[in-house]
Formats: C-alpha cells, structure tokens, sequence
C-alpha cells in the first residue's frame, strides 16, 4: 500500500499542510526543528494511533489550537480509501473511513501499515522492558487489527483489578472493610482471558520475527550475531502451548502472587509486567552490547518487521526518520539498499548529503512551515 495524499490541520508545527505522494521515495529535507518529523509522525499516527515520541496525544495539536486533524488518501492495490483522524485531547478521538460517518478510531487500524525507524529505536535495546513490550503489542497490532480491542480489554480489566487491590490494601492497612475475594476471582479470570491471548501472540510474534531479525542483523552487521530472544513471564507459561494452557498458567501464577498482591495492592503478574530479553550472541544486548551493536539491532528488529508484515499482507510503507546520519557508511550503504525496493519509503533529513545515492525519487523542501516539492 502506500499514502497518496497527505493533509494536515493543527497537527504539530502546521496549521494546515497539504502534501501529494506517490510511491517510490520521497525525501523530506531541511534544517533542524522545521516540521520534517511532524510529517511523518502523523503517517505513523494513522498506522499505530500513536505517536513514536510521546505517549499522549496533547502535543500532537498545535500549539493554541484545541484538535487536530490527519488525513490521508490511501492506495491499495486498485482500491482507494480515504481515512481522517480527529485529535481530540482529553477527549475521545473520533475517526472518518471515506468521509462516511463516524467509525471507532481502532477501526482505522491496518488501512495505513507503516514500519518506522527513528532515532528514538535504540530504546528498544536500551530502554525500559516497556519499550520491548510496546514493539512487540504494536506488531501484534498490525498483523491483526482486531488485537487493538484485546489490549484495550487488558488495560481496562488490569486497571479496575489495580483499583480493586488498592482499596484491598487500604483496608488491610487501617482496618476497613474486607475485600471480596470472589470479586478478585472474577476479575483474575477476565485477566487471564485477555491475557493469554496477548501472551499467545507475542509468544508467536517472537517465534515468528527471531529468524528474520536474525538474518537482518547479518546483512547489517555481517559476523556480528547471532540474535535471539527470551520472552520472561510469569512461570508456568513454558509448558503451555494453547491458548487455554495459557489461560490456566495465568491463573495459577495469579493465585500464586494474590497474597503479595493485595499487600502491595498491585497486579503483579500478566504481560504488562513481562520482557523481551534479546540477546547478541551469548549476552543480553541491554547493559553489554556497544551503541553500535545496539543500533544495528535496533534497525535489525524494524527490518524483521517490515519482512514480516510484507510476507504476511500489504506491504507496509517504510519511514525512516533521520536514521541515516546515525549510522556509519557501511550500514548506511546496506540500509539503504534493503528498504530501495519497498512500495514506498518516506525519509528525513537535514541535509541531502544525509541521502543515500539508492534512494533516488521525489524530494520535499521542509523550511519555514511549509512543504515545497523541489
Ligand atoms: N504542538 C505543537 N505546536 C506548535 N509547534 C510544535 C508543536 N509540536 C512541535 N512543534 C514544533 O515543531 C518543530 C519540530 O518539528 P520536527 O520535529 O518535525 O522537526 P524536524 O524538521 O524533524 O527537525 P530535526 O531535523 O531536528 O529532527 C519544533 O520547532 C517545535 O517547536
Ligand atoms: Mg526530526
């Protein structure tokens, strides 16, 4: 698939902003701090409702201004839609397929698929498990649309089983009322329903995307390797293969940590609270491997990606936000000639020098506000 049109209003830097694409590459180029970023970020919106620099929607709206809006036409195969996003912070987004009327914003999921690199990816290997959990939920995401509804189940379930603890351990602590255990049953179970299903794909995500970012890495970084996970949850979740052997091994590890729980007065157990170990060679990356190892597996981890959601379905549009002037020449070279092929590939950079010759195709002037096809 790729974006054909791309239309802005309040979002970031621009009060409006209109920009025509075509497949191929195209380059956005300017100085620092102009809006180049700003653009494909909204791209990268309407694949993931999210943003790859902030957690909340608020400084997606121009300053001053109280919604935003991220429209984009979008080509597939033969088929046009026409999908319109509603930034609306504080309040519910709301979300537009083909000017019809309102459709839940997750319905947009899986119009637009992007993989995006940034410089903010070496916190997959770097960061917090939080960052690994992410990659792996929004992947997840992508391969299945219908997975945004699990994780929202989740987080609203792990949110009113927190509430309940808390007030458990309130209670505890100063002698109030008695928590209900079999209201604590229940709510376990609602747990444990959505998050097998949760861990059964990130289980199969893993299984799936280790070979490919394997290969990746070598290609990037020849000899380097080999890259392999661990996925760290709570035990029991070894032996279990479906997804109801799942779901039995979550609650079983549930009834494990009740006591500490309603102690802490916290969930303690379930995928929010699992990790990602990714290894190089021997070591675990996080703490061992050097920045360059880590940037190389970082891009490894978004080219398993991109092979994986391109075997699987629509290929996804590639962005890459000023990756480029990160890397050395070698990588940079190899890079650069594996996304060349791809539908379409959106680049930042500062300057064209920070282009590689491969991707040759259409440039936009970014300066001042405005977007300038050059
Ligand atoms: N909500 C907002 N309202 C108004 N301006 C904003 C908002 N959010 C960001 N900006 C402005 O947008 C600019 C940053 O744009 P962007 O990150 O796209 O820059 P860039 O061209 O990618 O720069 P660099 O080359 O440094 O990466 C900043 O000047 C910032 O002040
Ligand atoms: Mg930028």
């Amino acid at each position: 698939m790729h974006v054909s049109h791309l239309s802005l209003a309040d979002f970031r830097s621009y009060a409006r902003a209109e920009v025509p694409l075509e497949p191929g590459v195209t380059a956005f180029v300017g100085p620092n701090g102009q809006g180049k970023t700003n653009l494909v970020e909204a791209v990268g919106y309407l694949a993931t409702l999210g943003s790859h620099r902030v957690s909340s929607d608020a400084p997606l709206v121009r300053m001053g201004a109280d919604r935003a809006i991220i429209r984009a036409a979008v080509v597939q195969g033969e088929r046009q839609q026409l999908v319109e996003l509603e930034l609306n912070p504080g309040k519910a987004n709301r979300a537009r397929i083909n000017r019809s009327s309102q459709v839940r914003p997750r319905d947009v999921l899986g119009i637009v698929r992007t993989v995006l690199f940034a410089p903010e990816d070496l916190a997959l290997v770097k960061g917090d498990p939080g960052e690994r959990r992410r990659f792996l939920d929004e992947l997840i995401t992508a391969r299945s649309p219908r997975m945004a509804g699990v994780r929202s189940d989740y987080e609203r379930v792990l949110k009113q089983r927190n509430t309940l603890l808390k007030s458990a351990a309130m209670a505890r602590r100063h002698g109030g009322r008695q928590l209900d255990l079999s209201t604590l049953d229940i709510w376990d179970q609602h747990l444990a329903r959505a998050g097998a299903e949760l861990l059964a794909r990130r289980l199969d995500l893993i299984a799936t995307l280790r070979p490919l970012a394997d290969k990746a890495y070598e290609q990037l970084a020849p000899g380097g390797g080999p890259v392999s996970f661990d996925y760290r949850g709570p035990a029991g979740i070894e032996g279990a293969h479906t997804r109801e052997e799942l779901y039995e091994a979550l609650l079983a590890a549930l009834a494990e940590a009740r006591k500490q729980e309603i102690e802490r007065g916290v969930t303690l157990v379930g995928p929010h609270r699992d990790e990602l170990l990714l290894r190089l060679g021997e070591l675990p990356a996080k703490g061992y491997a050097s920045h360059g190892e880590s940037w190389s597996y970082a891009l490894a981890l978004r080219l398993a990606s991109y092979e994986l959601l391109r075997a699987e379905g629509d290929e996804p549009v590639l962005v890459l936000d000023d990756v480029f002037a990160e890397l050395d020449a070698r990588r940079r070279e190899r890079l650069a000639e594996l996304v060349a092929p791809g539908e379409q590939v959106l680049v930042t950079a500062a300057v064209d020098d920070d282009v590689p010759g491969v991707l040759t195709g259409a440039r936009f002037a970014v300066e001042r506000g405005g977007v300038e096809r050059v």
